[in-house]
């Protein structure tokens, strides 16, 4: 909170060494909006779909509570796209070519460089939760099951430190986020749906989706929607809306 200018982007932010989850301590707070959680290292950090985010003193750890008054709810899933371009932004401003696997995987290099985590709550409020892969990994790191190999920005050859990292990334979050939320939450006004297109490594290809339910969907990625679905077109040749629940892995 002492960091941030009374008339910045940001309500508050806080450092602090450890803590079990910076989603889970936003989520359950009743924080201003805009206010800005970071951790050196986390000791249950969350991942999607109920796994665990490995969190080693090493990685940035940072978690954002946002309170979008004016934005319709069904807009709401597009601040977890934002939160990936931004992060495309800092990567890039590394050095690091990057782009995204929908909904919100940082690829570097092939490898996954950074998650997303992002909780909207029943009121409205939305915590959007991003690790971020800095320091080296250990060689012998796995991937989760079916997914990624991970990597960072030191593997791909950036040398930022975490408070460099931590500032680029907020600056970037809160110009695309102001934008977005001075237009409504509209992905095309604010020119998201547009960024976030040429940053997708999906379009085009041809991906395995597990819909909720456990069901399969074979096809070939095809557009983001103005309402942040995928669209694929199945191998029946029909159109599927593809929610951020959902995961797409590229077909092998
Ligand atoms: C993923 O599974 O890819 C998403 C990982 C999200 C991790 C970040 S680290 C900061 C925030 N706090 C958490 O507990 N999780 C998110």
């Amino acid at each position: 909170s002492r960091l941030v200018a009374p008339n910045g982007p940001y309500a508050a932010l806080d450092v602090v060494a450890s803590t079990p989850s910076t989603n889970a301590d936003l989520a359950s707070s009743s924080a201003a909006d805009r206010t800005v959680l970071i951790a050196l290292e986390q000791t249950a950090g969350q991942g999607r779909r109920g796994r665990s985010w490995s969190s080693p003193e090493g990685g940035l750890y940072l978690s954002v509570l946002f309170r979008p008054a004016g934005v319709p709810a069904a807009r709401l899933p597009w601040l977890n796209l934002i939160a990936g371009l931004a992060l495309v932004r800092v990567a890039q401003s590394a050095g690091v070519e990057a782009s995204l696997k929908w909904p919100n995987d940082l690829l570097l290099g092939g490898g996954k460089g950074a998650g997303i985590l992002s909780e909207i709550t029943a009121d409205g409020s939305v915590v959007v939760g991003i690790g971020l892969n800095v320091a080296k990994l250990p060689a012998d790191v796995q991937p989760a099951p079916g997914g990624l190999a991970p990597t960072s920005l030191e593997d791909q050859g950036a040398d930022l430190d975490r408070g460099e990292l931590a500032f680029r990334l907020l600056v970037e979050l809160a110009g695309l986020e102001g934008v977005w939320r001075k237009n409504g939450g509209d992905a095309e006004e604010s020119g998201v749906l547009e960024e976030y297109v040429e940053h997708s490594s999906t379009i085009g290809q041809r991906v395995r989706v597990e819909l909720a339910g456990g069901l399969e969907l074979l096809g070939v990625a095809q557009r983001i929607e103005p309402d942040g679905t995928l669209t694929v077109r199945g191998d029946d040749g029909q159109d599927h809306g593809v929610s951020a629940g959902d995961v797409v892995h590229l077909r092998p």
